[in-house]
Order: C-alpha cells, then structure tokens, then sequence
C-alpha cells in the first residue's frame, strides 16, 4: 500500500511517501520533506508558536507537491493518509490537520490519524537493523517528550514511566540557554562535550592530577537515578548548572567542560532508568527514538551497556534521519495502525494538542 505522511507538531512541515508491504511490514522510503524553521527560531532562543504557524501556512503545500513530485506516483495511487494529530503545539497542528482533511476529501482517500509519540516509537520499524523480538521497551526522547514504554507482540502500548517536568531535550534546549549557546541545544552541546572529550584523552595520556583539576569543580547531580520507579526528572539538573555557573566567574572559558559533564549527567540517567526497565520486564528488545536518541554518546553508551549487562538483548536505534520530526514515522506509524483500525471520516478529524498515548 501506498500512504502520505504528513507532520506540522512543533516547527518541521514534513510530508513523505511510503510503500507498505502489509505482509512482511516492509517499508520503502519513496521521499522524505522537511522543510525546518530551526534558522528563524534560533533568532529567539526556542520555537516561537506564532511564527512556526504562519511557516507551516506557508511550506505545507510546497512540501507535499515535492513529496508527490519525487516520486511517480498520482494521488489516486494512494491508498491513505497519516496525519499527526498530537500532541504538539495547536497552531502548528492545525495546518498539518485541516490540509489533510481536505486532501482527504478532495481525493476521497482515508485518513488515520497518528500520535506523535506513536510516531517516534515506529522509527524503529522503518529500516529495522534486525529482528524487533517482542516484549521491546522504547525510550523515546525529544524536546517535548521523555517516556519510556513497553511493547507487546500485538504493538499495544504500556507508558512504564516517564518524566515528571522537563523532557530530556528540553534540558538540553534550556541548559545550552544558559550556556549561552544556540538553539536547538542537544547538537551544540554535544559538539562542545566531544571536543571537551578528545582533550580529556589527550590529557590522559600525560599528567592525571592536570585531569582531575579540570573535572573536580563541575559536580552535578543525577536526579531520580535511584528512585523506586522509572519516572524521570530533569529540572533539578538544569537548576544544579545555573548554580554552578553563578559560582564560577569563569564558566565562559569552560564551556566544553560544561557541556560534557551535563551531558553525562543525562545519559547516566537514561541508561540508568532503562536498563533497570528492561530487566524488570525482561524484554527482548531495546529501541530509543526522538529527537535527543540523534545523540552519538547516549547511542554509544547505551549500546555499550546492554551488550555489558544484558547481552541477550537486541538494542536498536532508528537511522539518524528518522530520530528528529519526520513524517516517514508518521506514514509507518498510520501503516501499522490501519490494521484491523477503521479510518476516520475527513469531517471528524480534529486536533489534539495534549493528545494522550493509548
Ligand atoms: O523529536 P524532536 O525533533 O522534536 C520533538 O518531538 O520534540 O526533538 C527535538 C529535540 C530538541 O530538544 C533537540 O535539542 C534534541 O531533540 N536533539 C538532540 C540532538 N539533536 C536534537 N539532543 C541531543 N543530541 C543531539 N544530537
Ligand atoms: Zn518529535
């Protein structure tokens, strides 16, 4: 089957189309759009609603014609529509939604509406580097999101826990303000702490009292690391970095140094939740997914772990590509969805900006 993808949630306008094998559950890519406004928000510091609506206004059409136009397929070939309905920011989700809508009735073609949590978790099953074995559990990590979930044979859904404040990209987006760095924060400050990394190694090579100097004022705290539960807390860290900053005159120079022990702060947490997860559950299979699983120390770091801890187990991790909004997730997403789902009539589709995971 062929499906449309559309996603406008936050302030990537994306479209694509895919091929469904709906025996064999494979997907072939066909185009992939994304038209980002990461250059217009970087200006203010974050994603500003009002401008990411009027660019989604602007980019919707344009995107979905060049997601059609790469390929040779006629929108009669279609076979249906995936459409992001939440959660995400209402204005930007309503140019997504209301577009959708009226393709679907203008090419009289169903529609499925998908989460966008849903969403990330099906990167997975776009280009699997194995076997998913089932029960997996997914940590899925964006700028708005931090959950972790398990997935049963049949792909029902359990949230086992997630955060209660901040998402662990929204650390990054908040720790890389007070850094003085720009948006997004999750690739700047992993820049600075890999650069921060290779001095490290180099230093470790000649004197290791030089190391400890470097490291020792930077002391930041991992909270709910040991809590009796798999919820997640990341606003007490970012507060622990203003701290430090506003006691070291200094910070300014120190920025890799920074970087790289605020990172690790992160990781540690999230390796920390999710291997205690996979072990409690005994899953099978561990995936990321998100914005914040693009990062190359939590994909090393975990890999290293489970394959330590529970080498039985298969760990997995979308194509870079897939990891930020896309709407190939949300074209494999409706895929998976349209079995045995009956698809909406174009006039009850609606929005659903805090949209909950089912
Ligand atoms: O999934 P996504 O594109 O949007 C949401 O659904 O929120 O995720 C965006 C988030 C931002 O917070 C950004 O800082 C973070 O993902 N991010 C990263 C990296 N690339 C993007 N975080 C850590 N390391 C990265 N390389
Ligand atoms: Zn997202």
């Amino acid at each position: 089957m062929y499906i449309l993808g559309i996603e406008t949630s936050c302030d990537e306008t994306a479209a694509s189309l895919i091929k469904f094998n709906k025996k064999t559950k494979q997907v072939q890519v066909l185009s992939n759009i994304i038209s980002s406004q990461i250059q217009i928000h970087k200006k203010y510091g974050g994603v500003v609603p009002e401008v990411a609506a009027r660019e989604h206004v602007l980019n919707i059409i344009p995107v979905i014609n060049e997601a059609l136009n790469k390929t040779q397929l006629k929108p009669k070939q279609l076979d249906l529509i995936g459409i992001t309905k939440g959660p995400g920011l209402i204005t930007s989700l309503m140019t997504g939604v209301e577009t959708a809508r009226t393709l679907a009735y203008a090419w009289n073609k169903p529609i499925i509406e998908v989460n966008h949590i849903d969403g990330h978790i099906y990167s997975n099953f776009i280009n699997p580097q194995s076997t998913i074995k089932f029960p997996a559990l997914i940590l899925t990590v964006s700028g708005g999101h931090t959950i972790l979930l398990r997935m049963s044979k049949g792909q029902e859904i359990k949230i086992i826990g997630e955060t209660r404040d901040d998402a662990a990209g929204e650390a990054y987006d908040k720790g890389a303000k007070m850094l003085n760095l720009s948006y997004p924060g999750g690739p700047i400050i992993s820049y600075y702490a890999a650069q921060y990394k290779k001095t490290l190694n180099k230093l470790n090579n000649k004197k290791k009292s030089l190391k400890k100097s470097i490291l020792e004022p930077i002391l930041l705290p991992r909270p709910m690391i040991n809590s009796n539960n798999f919820d997640f807390s990341f606003s007490g860290l970012k507060t622990a970095l203003l701290y430090q900053l506003q006691k070291d005159p200094n910070w300014r120079e120190r920025v890799p140094a920074y970087c790289f022990q605020y990172q690790q702060a992160i990781i540690d947490i999230l390796v920390s939740k999710t291997l205690k997860a996979a072990k409690k559950f005994q899953v099978k299979t561990i995936m990321l997914s998100g914005g914040v699983s693009a990062n190359i120390e939590l994909r090393a770091q975990m890999a290293n772990m489970v394959k330590k801890n529970l080498p039985k187990n298969n760990f997995l991790v979308p194509d870079k590509k897939y990891t930020t909004d896309n709407a190939v997730m949300i074209a494999v997403a409706a895929a998976h969805k349209s079995k045995g789902h009956k698809s909406v009539n174009f006039k009850q589709i609606r929005v659903d900006a805090s949209l909950q995971l089912k």
